[in-house]
């Protein structure tokens, strides 16, 4: 059987799909939307124009990108039952429970789920864009006993994110950050959620059910439940003067230091880079920020020959730590993010579609013989 199938444990380096996406220069340490570096999304586009232009698969014009966030803004609010149901879930349920759950019953509430063509599948990606952050934001009160705050349609993505979340409208500089961490982490070639969404889909199953499948794989550790951990981990350190002893003996004890290393960048990841720098505007004078610091010289130093570097889930927490979001919420932010590439990427998949339906290598006996319970 392995002769006949090459066998790459955790298909490492097999290709699943083609995609215009994205695509990451592991070596180099680059990422590109759409053949454009990460960086110039980051200085000059907003989350979602990102959105748009991975649902086209091109940069949209002025009129589309109107008319998108237009429809963005008035499909935010959610079926009053969805409502009900969030303000039902237990109040320490994981942010990211509630949300799969909660995307797993939209589609009851959604005709369009009921049709099988790409338009119907591109207006469910609309509104499940606009909705994430609704979900999230409406759990996050209603757990802390707090009013919740209805979406506000004069605000943007990121701004009215943050502004459902604390009651308040954040500054200029407090949205764009959070603009920016989203224009980050919308896409990112075939990672684990991608293509567990994309699997889902292969199977002409409903977005709704892709999606929730791709939340569910973005919510372990290592993936995107890496950011939570590794403020986390900052916590137990406690303060930067123990920070290389922590790491060395994790080290030792063969353990993962969360928020380093990545299948594909064997170098410094770009948008960690461009998250640090945020980091350290917002953070610069915490213990968090100085333990950073510090564990990420260690590892640089330890690992940093073996290609494992910082990844995006190091200072992104840090990010939403600075501005004053709970540390269970930095996977649900991921989402509210990543949401925009699971989608693309399925209606990419969908144009020519097949169904996944790899192989496993099979390691046991064949032509046994059944035993009766009696005598095993
Ligand atoms: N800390 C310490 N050692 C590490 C780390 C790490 N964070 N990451 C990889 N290594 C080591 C492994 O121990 C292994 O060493 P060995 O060859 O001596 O056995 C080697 O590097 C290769 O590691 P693999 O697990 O084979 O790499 P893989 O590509 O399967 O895993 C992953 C990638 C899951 C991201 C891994 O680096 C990891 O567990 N990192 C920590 C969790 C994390 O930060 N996840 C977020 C990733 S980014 C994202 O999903 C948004």
């Amino acid at each position: 059987m392995s002769e006949k199938y090459p066998f790459s444990k955790g298909l490492a380096g097999v290709p699943a799909a083609e995609t215009v996406l994205s695509y990451i220069d592991g070596e180099r340490g680059k990422l590109y939307y759409l053949g454009i570096p990460i960086e110039e999304w980051a200085e000059s586009s907003t989350f979602e124009e990102v959105a748009l232009a991975l649902l086209l698969r091109r940069l949209p014009k002025r009129e589309e990108l109107k008319m998108f966030n237009a429809a963005l803004r008035s499909a935010r609010e959610l079926p009053p039952e969805v409502v009900d149901f969030i303000l039902d879930m237990p109040l320490d349920s994981h942010p990211m429970t509630v949300l799969r759950s909660v995307v797993s019953l939209l589609e009851a509430y959604d005709y369009d789920a009921k049709l099988d063509d790409l338009e119907a599948k591109f207006r469910i990606s609309l509104r499940l864009i606009a909705r994430f952050p609704t979900v999230v934001a409406y759990f996050d009160r209603a757990r802390k006993g707090l009013e919740l705050v209805p979406p506000d349609p004069t605000l943007g993505h990121a701004a009215n994110f943050l502004y459902m979340l604390k009651g308040e409208r954040p500054t200029d500089y407090e949205a764009r950050v959070m603009d920016v961490a989203l224009i980050l982490h919308a896409d990112h070639g075939m990672n684990a959620s991608t293509f567990a969404s994309m699997v889902v889909a292969s199977t002409l199953s409903d977005m709704y059910s892709a999606i929730t499948a791709g939340i569910g794989a973005l919510k372990g550790p290592l993936h995107g439940g890496a950011n939570e951990r590794v403020l986390r981990m900052f916590r137990e350190i406690d303060s930067p003067e123990k920070a290389e002893e922590y790491v060395l003996a994790k080290l030792a004890r063969k353990e993962r230091v969360m928020g380093f290393g990545h299948r594909v960048y064997k170098a410094y990841d770009p948008r960690a880079r461009i998250l640090k720098r945020y980091a350290e505007e917002l953070t610069k004078r915490s213990e968090y920020y100085q333990i950073a610091l510090k564990v990420e010289e260690v590892m640089i130093r330890e690992k940093g020959q073996k290609g494992i570097f910082p990844n995006v889930d190091f200072y992104s927490g840090l990010v939403y730590n600075g501005l004053g979001i709970d540390t269970d919420l930095f996977t649900p932010i991921f989402a509210i993010a990543r949401v925009a590439g699971w989608t693309a990427h399925v209606l990419e998949y969908l144009e020519d579609n097949r169904i996944f339906r790899p192989r496993a290598v099979y390691k046991g006996e064949i032509d046994k013989r059944y035993t009766p319970i009696d005598e095993r």
